[in-house]
């Protein structure tokens, strides 16, 4: 056979293979999750992804020395510490649980209240932050780079700035840009449910997602669309959680003039959830749906920490959740058996991402 002959034999055979493994390799990390927009004006690049990094994992950047935001967003679980409520500088606990930063990126709003609209916005808070990182204003951030010789460098490049021109605002972007690579899709689920492949879920796991499909009403909130799934719709509930804790001061609130007025500790502050932003009584009580995704590492679980297991979250739902006279239509007693409870949480279990997507490779040493 002549090489032309092979070539025009073959080529097509080569070329469909090598599109067959880009798309493999495309798939990885990202099966089962939509397409990810890019602010405009703070385009990813290389340099500044790890630039990011490093900033992300440096404790310098608070008052004693001590807290990165990787002390509370930590790789290896996920982007989130174990506990009930995240410990900041002198071994201070605030009245959260510090989510996953994974996915982060398709977030429409930040934090469990949803009061910040992205994540160049989101970046400084912590570190301004009395209780996380404790430093007191922006010049205390810029007086750290000041002081680095490798940080002034990198941001000139990165942002084709001069010295003089650097703001606290680069910075926040550079984080921002390291975040947006914290994506993990890919998982059993993912390849079962998005790429057909039967063999990714047990039969416990299966049924489960048709538990969270239909009786247990669970993707009414996290959502499952045709071509992808976040498993949040992005919107804010009441499912009761913490509630109680403000069960002293809830008919003083709704009987109107501002909730500053009544005298709140901060615990209860926190726990008027959405109200916080939008100042509207239906608010009370609401949090930002949260994604489901890699749930199997991130306990304990809910805004303030307080179910250990996803046992204890089946079990929660399925009891109709802590009633008030606030909470969602949703929630509703779900008379699940012992075996669907099973399956729901075995199913959530399937949604954990490869090893090499939690934790990226730049990440890894
Ligand atoms: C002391 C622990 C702690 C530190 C340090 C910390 N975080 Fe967080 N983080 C939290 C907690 C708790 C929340 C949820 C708070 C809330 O929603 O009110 C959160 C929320 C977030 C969110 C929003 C996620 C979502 O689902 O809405 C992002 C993004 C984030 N942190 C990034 C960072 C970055 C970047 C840093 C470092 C500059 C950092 N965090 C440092 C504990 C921490
Ligand atoms: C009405 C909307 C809604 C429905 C229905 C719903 N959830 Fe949730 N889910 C939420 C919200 C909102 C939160 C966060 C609440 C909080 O932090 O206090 C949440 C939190 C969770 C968490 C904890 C996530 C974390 O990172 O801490 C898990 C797990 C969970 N839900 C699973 C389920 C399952 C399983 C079902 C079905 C049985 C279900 N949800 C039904 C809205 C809903």
């Amino acid at each position: 056979m002549r090489f032309a002959d092979f070539l025009r034999i073959h080529m097509p055979v080569f070329i469909l293979l090598t599109l067959l493994f880009s798309l493999q390799v495309f798939a990885d990390n990202t099966l089962g999750l939509p397409e990810l927009s890019i602010p405009a004006n703070n385009p990813q690049s290389q340099q500044k992804i790890a630039l990011g990094q490093a900033l992300f994992f440096d404790t310098r950047f608070s008052k004693d020395n001590s807290i990165s935001c990787a002390s509370c967003h930590q790789p290896h679980k996920a982007y989130t510490d174990g506990v009930a409520h995240a410990i900041g500088i002198n071994g201070q606990t605030g009245s959260r649980n510090s989510p996953t930063l994974l996915n982060a990126a398709f977030l429409q709003t930040f934090f469990v209240d949803g009061r910040e609209n992205s994540l160049e916005q989101q970046a400084l808070k912590p570190i301004l932050n009395r209780r996380e990182h404790g430093l007191e204003n922006a010049q205390q951030i810029l007086d750290v780079i000041e002081h680095d010789d490798t940080y002034k460098k990198q941001l000139q490049q990165v942002f084709a700035i001069t010295e003089q021109d650097i703001r606290v605002e680069h910075i926040a972007q550079a984080i921002a840009s390291f975040e947006r690579t914290l994506i993990a899709g890919n998982s059993p689920f993912d390849q079962y449910y998005f790429a057909g492949d039967r063999s990714k879920l047990s039969a416990s796991a299966a049924r489960g997602l048709r538990v969270f499909r239909r009786k247990g009403n669970c993707s009414n909130c996290h959502e499952i669309s045709w071509n992808n799934a976040l498993f949040t719709d992005h919107r804010f509930y009441n499912i009761g959680i913490g509630f109680k804790r403000l069960a002293d001061v809830i008919d003083r609130i709704e009987k109107g003039g501002n909730a500053d007025q009544h005298g709140l500790n901060s615990e209860q502050q926190a726990e008027l959830g959405r109200y916080n932003v939008t100042r509207v009584i239906a608010d009370i009580g609401k949090f930002k749906t949260p994604t489901l995704r890699n749930i199997a590492l991130t306990a304990p679980y809910m805004h303030d920490g307080s179910l250990e297991t996803l046992e204890q979250v089946v079990d929660y739902y399925n009891e109709g959740g802590d009633h008030n006279r606030f909470i969602d239509a949703a929630i509703f007693p779900l008379q699940l058996s012992s075996q669907e409870k099973t399956d729901l949480v075995t199913f959530m279990q399937s949604l954990t991402s490869p090893q090499r997507s939690v934790i990226p490779e730049a990440v890894q040493n």
